[in-house]
């Protein structure tokens, strides 16, 4: 009887394919209601002889089983590793296996080439490049800039308002419309003369289409010493137009433009195709620095004079690489981006 049970019981621990079957198996056997454990009960009723032949076997027999359930237990356990580490195996050879499997690496994203493009012609005129800040204040945006909170130019560039106001002195703070800010804090920090152009991103809250983002890039410039008149202007805009756009045939445009911040103002617009059709864009602004920010940026107007620029850099993109639509920049979409 013992040997038909053990026979069975292997066939039982060979069959569980879990540890959690083979589990199962154990109490079966070996459980307090188990088939091995019911025959060690009948012991007791049995005479000292029986009882130590009977029990021998049944001994015997509880040996077998623990032996077999231990090997099966190492060998599943083992199996389970096996196929853990198989799911997460990962073959860093398979590159140089298979040399046709190219590696695809990232590039720089056609708006930061350009702005490197820019800042370098600028640095071999001569001029400094500086950071301005995202985040700025009532101050710095718009009051700094000879814009009073009753003016109507702040309703030319709607704004988003952070949830957060700063002193008094300084209002709320806001997503900067314009890298024009960095004027006034390059004015307090460095003083005059000052030679600088403050590339970044600026933010406003406007419905977007083909030729408007609610964020975009701007280049802003500022020239500050004595002396200084729009002729400057003209001069480095053509080398700089002359440099960024190479070969390119492009059509360009001054007309007075009004801008709290300068006096005289000017507006640059470029001739930008689509299809046939063509349109001017309003590239950039520019204009002597009012004396009202000379002032605001510690500076003596009497003493020195200059002039500002502001140019759309995403703009001046779409125009060099003949993109019809601003939204595409900041898109994220590989098929726009891999053509650069
Ligand atoms: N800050 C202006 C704008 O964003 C551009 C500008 C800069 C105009 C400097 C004049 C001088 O529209």
């Amino acid at each position: 009887m013992p040997e038909k049970l053990l026979k069975q019981a292997l066939e039982a621990i060979q069959a569980a394919s879990t540890i959690t079957a083979l589990k199962e198996v154990e109490v079966k056997y070996l459980g307090r209601s188990g088939q091995i454990t019911e025959l060690l009960k009948t012991l007791k009723d049995l005479s000292p002889e029986e009882k130590r032949s009977k029990g021998q076997e049944i001994q015997k027999l509880k040996n077998g089983f623990t032996e077999a359930y231990t090997t099966r237990e190492r060998y599943l356990q083992k199996a389970e590793i096996d196929a853990k580490l198989q799911a997460e195996f990962f073959d860093i050879t398979l590159n140089q296996i298979n040399p046709q499997r190219s590696l695809e690496s990232g590039t720089i994203h056609p708006l930061s080439r350009l702005q490197r493009e820019v800042e370098q012609i600028f640095a071999e005129m001569g001029f400094e490049i500086a950071d301005g800040k995202e985040v700025e204040s009532e101050y710095y945006n718009f009051e700094a800039l000879n814009i009073p909170s009753h003016h109507p130019a702040r309703d030319m560039q709607d704004t988003f308002f952070l949830d957060h106001p700063t002193d008094t002195k300084h209002g709320h703070l806001l997503l900067r419309t314009h890298t024009s800010p960095g004027q006034i804090r390059m004015m307090e920090k460095h003083g005059a003369p000052l030679r600088i152009i403050i590339p970044g991103r600026v933010f406003r809250y406007e419905a977007t289409d083909a030729t408007h983002d609610s964020t975009f890039n701007q280049v802003e410039g500022l020239f500050i010493d004595q002396g200084i008149g729009l002729a400057h202007l003209k001069g480095i805009m053509n080398e700089f137009l002359q440099r960024f756009f190479g070969d390119k045939e492009i059509k360009v445009r001054f007309r007075p433009g009004y801008f709290p911040f300068v006096e005289p103002g000017i507006e640059m617009d470029m001739l930008w195709k689509k299809g046939n059709q063509s349109k001017w864009l309003e590239v950039m602004g520019a204009g002597m620095v009012h004396p009202n920010v000379l002032k605001a940026g510690g500076l003596d107007p009497e003493k020195y004079q200059g002039w500002a620029f502001g140019f759309g850099l995403t703009r001046m993109a779409m125009l060099k690489y003949g993109i019809d639509d601003i939204r595409l920049i900041h898109s994220n979409d590989l098929r726009f981006l891999n053509q650069f």
